[in-house]
């Protein structure tokens, strides 16, 4: 194995990134295990690494490899470690647990009290290495490196679909980036009666039929509520926010029926202003959040999803680029691709 390694690091406190070569080789504690990177994909937490936002600055200490989204094979494991073995092909959970909190001792590990996060507490994996602690570790069959770097997104829409019980109902899917969209095709496989795709840019609606969604809904161009509950008729058995958008969030109150389900997964950076009477109390509305994903019931879900001919990722991957070239994967993002852009080492 070389000694030193490349990878894509934040060093200023400014939008963009640099290419460092001559990083070391991450260490390998007692329970880590290092991965050599085979494909990594761009997530919004990137999107505000890379462009330096608040957000960032309040949270990433600086000189870091970011990125968390990443699948790849084991080449060294700590001495304590005994579920992985060199050889293995896996993808990484991003959200490192404590295992001795409460929630993880009763087996909440995904909503963890002391959680650390790949890629912006520790360093990441755009890089040609990354070492992280066994317990994030998923083993990923023989799928291809590129499916395994996207599960982890992809948990976040299945866990959001899981939450919302499709079966047989009908199912709005509110925001269609990568995430939603990827929500659309796991609803549909699920047994959805309808999917109602929701979207303010219509390229994403587009890509939403190819997912599956059998209406899509434009809410710039079309009051969304109004549109929901005449396809309806009595508004949506259950809508699942993958947009963060305050106003689509709000909005969303409005299309479910009353006994309806509401699942948040999108993240608003503000506060939300309801009318809890009409919007839940009289509804009788079940409003549930749901974050990460499940360590590792849902891995198990989209692995599954994956393997089946029931779902097709494929259109929610809109591109890929050598890691080396990652400044034009985030210009396609910003540009206003709908689909994951993955990064290859
Ligand atoms: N809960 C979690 O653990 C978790 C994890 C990862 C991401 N997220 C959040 O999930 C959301 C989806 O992630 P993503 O990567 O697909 O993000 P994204 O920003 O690419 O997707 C959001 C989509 O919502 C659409 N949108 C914006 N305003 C809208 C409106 N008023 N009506 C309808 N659509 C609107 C946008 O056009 C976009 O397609 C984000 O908010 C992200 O922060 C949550
Ligand atoms: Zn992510
Ligand atoms: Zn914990």
């Amino acid at each position: 194995m070389k000694d030193t390694m490349y990878g894509i690091v934040k060093a200023n406190p400014l939008p963009g990134a640099d290419i460092v070569e001559n990083l070391p080789i991450p260490a390998v504690g007692d329970r880590d295990i290092l991965v050599n990177v085979k494909a990594a994909a761009i997530c919004g937490t990137d999107m505000h690494i890379h462009g330096w936002t608040t957000w960032a600055q309040s949270r990433v200490p600086i000189p870091m490899v970011f990125g968390h989204e990443f699948a790849g094979d084991v080449v060294a494991v700590g001495s304590k470690v005994t579920e992985v073995k060199v050889g293995d092909r896996v993808a990484g959970e991003t959200h490192i647990p404590c295992n001795h909190c409460y929630q993880c001792e009763t087996d909440n590990r995904h909503i963890c009290e002391n959680m650390k996060i790949i890629g912006v507490h520790v360093p990441g994996a755009f890089a040609e290495y990354i070492s992280f602690p066994v317990d994030c570790a998923f083993k990923i069959g023989d799928i291809d490196y590129k499916l395994g770097a996207v599960l982890e997104p992809m948990g976040v829409a299945v866990h959001g679909v899981d939450a919302a019980d499709v079966k047989g109902k009908v199912v709005v899917i509110n925001g269609c980036g990568p995430i939603g969209l990827m929500a659309v095709g796991a609803a549909k496989a699920w047994g959805a009666a309808k999917v109602i795709a929701l979207d303010v840019v219509p390229g994403k609606l587009e890509v939403a039929k190819e997912m599956g969604a059998d209406v899509t809904i434009d809410s710039m161009k079309t009051d969304a509520p109004k549109a929901v509950w005449e396809e309806t008729g009595h508004g949506a058995d259950v809508v699942i926010d993958y947009t963060g958008n305050l106003t689509a969030i709000k909005s969303g109150f409005k299309m479910i029926r009353k006994g309806g389900r509401y699942v948040l997964v999108g993240l608003p950076n503000g506060k939300l202003e309801i009318d809890p009477t009409e919007d839940i109390i009289y509804k009788e509305a079940t409003v549930i959040g749901v974050t990460g994903r499940l360590m590792y019931k849902t891995w198990e879900q989209c692995l599954e999803l994956l393997n089946s001919d029931k779902f097709n990722i494929k259109p929610a991957i809109s591109g890929e680029y050598a890691l080396r070239d990652f400044e034009k994967a985030f210009d396609a993002i910003k540009a206003g691709a709908a689909g994951k852009m993955l990064l290859i080492p």
